[in-house]
């Protein structure tokens, strides 16, 4: 029984392809060397006249690496494909991403796809290329590849020859799509995304930097606000850290956690840790100087709940800077105690106009306490909070009264559990502005203030969605404006049709004796049926 679950377990990894974290066993001394696990999983098929055919000149993102590798069982397993260990996945993984991986600049604009940020939207070059490319997946997947023209032609006939029916599928029937794809596409891909750039070549050539020592981190997770904290981070092996992290949320949470992570290419960390009681993963870029390291985590078991995280280094050697300060949006008329977090923090501050600087307690290097009076008649809008010894500084909001409220994300996607498939929750928040110089909300202008409480509630979006019922269906917005949808399936009430919705989502934010409201638009659909690391 035992056995037979673990090869389920075994099967399962393999097919939601993730062997790019650093769960278990990183760097283990069973691991087979790379020429070995080439020789036993990968030359049959592809070397020839001392080349590896398909593979040679292309260049992708550990989790591209991953997919094709994975890929591979699934697909050729009848022409003698093995099944490969997740050890010997990620050691393949590492070395083609390490070889043939993407300079930074050019994974950056994708970024968000590997980070998995929820309710974000995909990036075409151009509508042709959206209508041929990007409609049974995104775009960002292609974007996050480099090859020849030949092997954007090669790709192409893979499809064709894998999914046949996407000549006739909408948006395939109405154009001849194999030729566009073949002399369109192609050259186009191969003009947008070459094999070789100087980009990469550069990348390539120079040292990069290590990420050990101790960092100093901060950021934002939706729905529980945000935190600062550390990161210590030791190496394990050629590229393979150990790392301890302590998270300190604003409104007093504590979470601390260890794990394992992975450098790919110079710079792609990828991390698992257990945070709190939390898998989490971690996707992060460590920039070309080794001083940054940004991107953002999320639970393994459900990627839209997660948080931005970005990090300076911490220590005597390290430049001094602030990296938060809690809480960042102070009334006018009141007298505040700020917690300011960073790094080599001296005893004197400036707050700028109309602020007060009561009293300084300094706990330590990395933490002082300010108690301030913020005037009636303080200039409303940014300011900053500037360490004098140093002039680190960063920004907080002031204001009297908000001018409007907006929701954050604009437009979400949830999506229904059941089964073995958990829902996809979807987390939003109230953000208060002030209107700027054009005195009209809703302008690029306006002054974002940050984040404010609000009461959520959900509504029918139209006249469908009312006809339908979708609010009484779709599921349950909770009080932290985490929408929980409800399980799949054909639902009798609804004569057989699923809970899908079409929602809006209000936040009433309360502003002296009356309140604020905004919406934003909220899409329930069907199942995730499938997570792959790049969508
Ligand atoms: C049984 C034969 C077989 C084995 C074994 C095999 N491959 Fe492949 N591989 C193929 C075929 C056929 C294609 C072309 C169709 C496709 O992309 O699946 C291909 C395509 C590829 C591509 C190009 C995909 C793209 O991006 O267009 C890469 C990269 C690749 N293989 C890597 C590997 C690696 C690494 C291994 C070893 C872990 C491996 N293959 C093992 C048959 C095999
Ligand atoms: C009919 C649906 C469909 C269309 C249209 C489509 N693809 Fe794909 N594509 C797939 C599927 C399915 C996979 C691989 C399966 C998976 O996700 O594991 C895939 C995989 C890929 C991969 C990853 C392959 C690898 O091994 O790295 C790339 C890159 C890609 N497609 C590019 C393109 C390009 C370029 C176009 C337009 C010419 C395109 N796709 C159009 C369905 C489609």
């Amino acid at each position: 029984m035992l056995d037979k679950m673990k090869k389920l377990l075994v099967r399962n990894t393999l097919k939601t392809g993730l062997a790019i974290f650093a769960t278990v066993l990183a760097g283990s001394s069973l691991a087979s060397t790379v020429p070995q696990i080439l020789k036993e999983h990968c030359n049959r098929c592809h070397l020839k006249e001392g080349k590896l055919q398909r593979i040679d000149g292309l260049r992708k993102s550990p989790e591209g690496w991953d997919m094709t590798i994975a890929r591979m069982y699934l697909w050729h397993k009848d022409q003698g494909a093995l099944e490969i260990s997740r050890e010997d996945r990620r050691a393949l993984v590492k070395y083609f991403a390490d070889r043939q991986g993407l300079a930074p600049e050019e994974a950056a604009p994708y970024r968000f796809l590997m980070e998995k940020r929820p309710s974000s939207q995909d990036v075409v070059p151009d509508e042709d290329l959206a209508q041929m490319c990007a409609r049974c997946h995104s775009f960002g997947r292609i974007a996050l590849q480099r090859r020849s023209a030949v092997e954007w032609e090669k790709l192409i006939h893979t499809h064709l020859g894998q999914f046949p029916s996407i000549e006739y599928s909408n948006l395939g029937r109405d154009r001849n799509w194999k030729e566009l794809a073949l002399t369109q596409v192609a050259p186009k891909l191969a003009k947008l995304y070459p094999a070789e750039t100087p980009a990469w070549k550069s990348w390539k050539a120079r040292k990069h930097a290590v990420p050990t020592g101790k960092w100093r981190v901060s950021g934002h997770r939706p729905g529980m606000g945000d935190y600062a904290g550390y990161l210590r981070v030791e190496a394990s092996g050629k590229d393979h850290y150990q790392v301890s992290y302590v998270l300190n949320y604003a409104d007093g949470n504590h979470m601390s956690g260890t794990g394992q992570s992975i450098i790919y290419s110079g710079y792609e960390w990828r991390g698992d840790a257990v945070i709190g009681n939390q898998k989490v993963r971690s996707v992060f870029a460590l920039s070309a100087d080794g001083k940054q390291l940004s991107g953002r985590w999320f639970l393994r078991e459900a990627d839209e709940k997660g948080a931005s995280f970005s990090a300076v280094r911490d220590g005597n050697e390290a430049p001094a800077s602030i990296v938060a300060v809690f809480p960042s949006l102070l009334k006018a008329g009141s007298e505040a105690h700020l917690s300011v977090q960073g790094v080599q923090l001296g005893a004197a501050y400036e707050l700028g106009a109309g602020i007060k600087l009561l009293s300084v307690t300094q706990k330590n290097a990395n933490e002082v306490e300010l108690t301030v009076s913020v005037a009636e008649d303080a200039p409303v809008g940014l300011h900053s909070l500037k360490a004098k010894d140093s002039g680190a500084e960063i920004k907080f909001a002031v204001y009297k009264q908000f001018d409007s409220v907006r929701v954050e994300p604009e437009y979400g996607v949830a999506r229904l559990g059941g089964g073995t498939i958990p829902a996809v929750t979807a987390q939003f928040e109230a953000v208060a502005y002030l209107n700027g110089p054009d005195g009209l909300p809703g302008t690029a202008d306006d002054i974002r203030l940050g984040y404010v409480d609000a009461s959520w509630s959900v509504d029918n979006h139209d006249e469908k969605a009312r006809a339908e019922q979708d609010v009484k269906y779709a599921g349950v917005m909770e009080t932290q404006g985490l929408f929980v949808p409800a399980v799949a399936g054909p639902n009798p009430a609804r004569k057989g049709r699923s809970n899908v919705g079409d929602l809006s989502v209000n936040a009433t934010v309360a502003e002296g004796n009356g309140s604020k409201r905004a919406s934003a638009h909220l899409v329930v659909s069907v199942q995730a049926w499938n997570k792959p690391p790049l969508r």
